[in-house]
């Protein structure tokens, strides 16, 4: 997979891509890239956004400085950027990430496009696949949201999460249909009286999954 992330602050994904599973897939030959739309602006005073076109309050990132960023690291149009990849805005009033929609992400190139103050000039529909939410909330712009998108989806690339099993029965996949993953415990066994079922301290395994499969259904 290769991700590029356009966003007016890339410093805001130095914790993220520094983590230990982006390393991972790094060293497996994804590759994560951050492109600065202000880098790219064809405009004067790295000017990047203007006033809403109609009036109204906060400022809307400009379509022809999102094109130039594309253009600028994709060498061709940025109008058929999506011929080759999934091109993707992080957006409110976007289809609502799950675990499908971030299965149906992994493994092919993505290109994420994040909007900040009003968003972005809604003509950006003729450059993206797909607009993409991370909730029914609004956020201060798109960064927090790539950032979830970007997790969500590298956890499933193989070899990225050293045990692969922990990703196949996480909570929303596939494998517990949806639901909510059973609950785990550590030691000690026994915490201020706060104790642990006695079914995982039994050692009998096929008493375990039973005990676990019923957590799942119950939800
Ligand atoms: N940008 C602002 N709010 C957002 C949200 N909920 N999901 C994705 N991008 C956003």
């Amino acid at each position: 997979m290769r991700a590029d992330v356009f966003t007016l602050f890339p410093q805001a994904f130095d914790w993220y891509l520094s983590q230990v599973h982006v390393r991972n897939a790094c060293e497996r030959g994804h590759e994560f890239h951050l492109t600065n739309y202000r880098d790219h602006t064809p405009l004067s005073h790295l000017q990047v956004d203007d006033t809403p076109y109609g009036g109204g309050a906060g400022m809307v990132l400009r379509i022809d400085v999102v094109c130039a960023a594309l253009e600028a690291v994709f060498q061709g149009d940025a109008a058929h950027v999506r011929d080759q990849r999934r091109v993707l805005e992080l957006t409110p009033k976007g289809r609502q990430l799950d675990d499908a929609f971030a299965e149906e992400l992994a493994g092919g190139d993505l290109v994420l496009l994040c909007g900040r103050y009003e968003g972005i000039d809604e003509r950006v529909t003729h450059l993206v696949t797909d607009r993409v939410s991370i909730g029914p909330y609004v956020l201060s712009g798109g960064e927090v949201a790539a950032m979830a998108l970007l997790d969500a989806v590298t956890r499933k690339l193989p070899g990225v999460i050293s045990n692969p099993e922990s990703v196949l029965s996480e909570s929303h996949s596939a494998v517990l249909e949806g639901g909510a993953e059973y609950p785990h415990y550590t030691r000690p066994a026994e915490f201020r009286g706060w104790g642990v079922p006695d079914v995982l301290l039994s050692g009998n395994h096929g008493e375990i999954d039973r005990w676990r499969a019923l957590q799942v259904r119950k939800g």
